[in-house]
């Protein structure tokens, strides 16, 4: 399936340690490894339009001009508390980005995000702001995490999931057109209570193991 606002990575070392996450019998230690390693593994597509600089280098043979990423700030945004655990992965590849931590929670009975905390870089206006969360179900927390990040003055923003629903990749395309969502899989259903079938269950919970 094609989406005009969605990349949904295919590869085969990706599929595989998705069917590791969705499987009830990983553990906390496994399944938070394997949150990080999707991630790491995400990293090459959703960096592939970053502006590059040319630089004059020496090589051990000859003066080159060569390219290297431009000093554009990167920031990382991950929604607390699963996209926590997206973040040390993308650092291993990225390791100068800065990291503003957005808290919101689903509230139990209208499932609508609640904003309980944020912290951002003092240049995140002016940053690639790279949105984290695991989970991209009703969309409603991610879409409240963009309209945080464009009242700031973010123009340049990027979600990463790793399971996502129709529902919500059809949510973003419609309220914000510009944002590119980059998941590992798309799964069909929700379930009465806004879960993500057959998804992995609680992010949160099986990340930090509080279920
Ligand atoms: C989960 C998940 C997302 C949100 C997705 O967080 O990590 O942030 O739900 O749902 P949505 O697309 O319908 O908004 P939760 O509210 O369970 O908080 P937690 O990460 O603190 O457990
Ligand atoms: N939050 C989760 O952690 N999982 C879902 O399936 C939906 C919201």
């Amino acid at each position: 399936m094609q989406y005009k606002n969605a990349f949904v990575f295919e590869h085969p070392l990706i599929q595989h340690k998705i069917s590791l996450l969705r499987d009830k019998n990983t553990g906390t230690k496994e399944f938070r490894e394997l949150v990080e390693e999707v991630s790491m593994l995400m990293v090459y597509e959703f960096t592939r339009e970053l502006p590059l600089e040319e630089i004059e280098i020496e090589t051990p043979l000859a003066k080159t001009v060569t390219k290297v990423l431009s000093d554009k700030p990167i920031a990382l945004v991950p929604i607390l508390r699963a996209g926590l655990g997206m973040v040390a992965g993308i650092q291993n590849l990225l390791p100068k980005t800065r990291v503003g931590h957005i808290g919101l929670y689903r509230d139990h009975e209208t499932h609508q995000p609640v904003e309980y905390y944020s912290k951002m870089p003092q240049d995140i206006a002016s940053s690639v702001a790279i949105i984290l969360d695991p989970m991209f179900a009703t969309g409603g927390s991610a879409v409240a995490a963009v309209d945080y990040l464009k009242n700031l003055g973010c123009a340049d923003i990027r979600l990463v999931c790793i399971i996502a629903s129709k529902y919500a990749i059809d949510k973003m395309s419609e309220e914000h057109p510009d944002v590119p969502v980059f998941c590992a899989a798309v799964d069909a259903e929700m379930n009465e209570d806004m879960y993500i079938v057959p998804g992995l269950g609680d992010a949160g919970d099986r990340i930090f193991g509080t279920k």
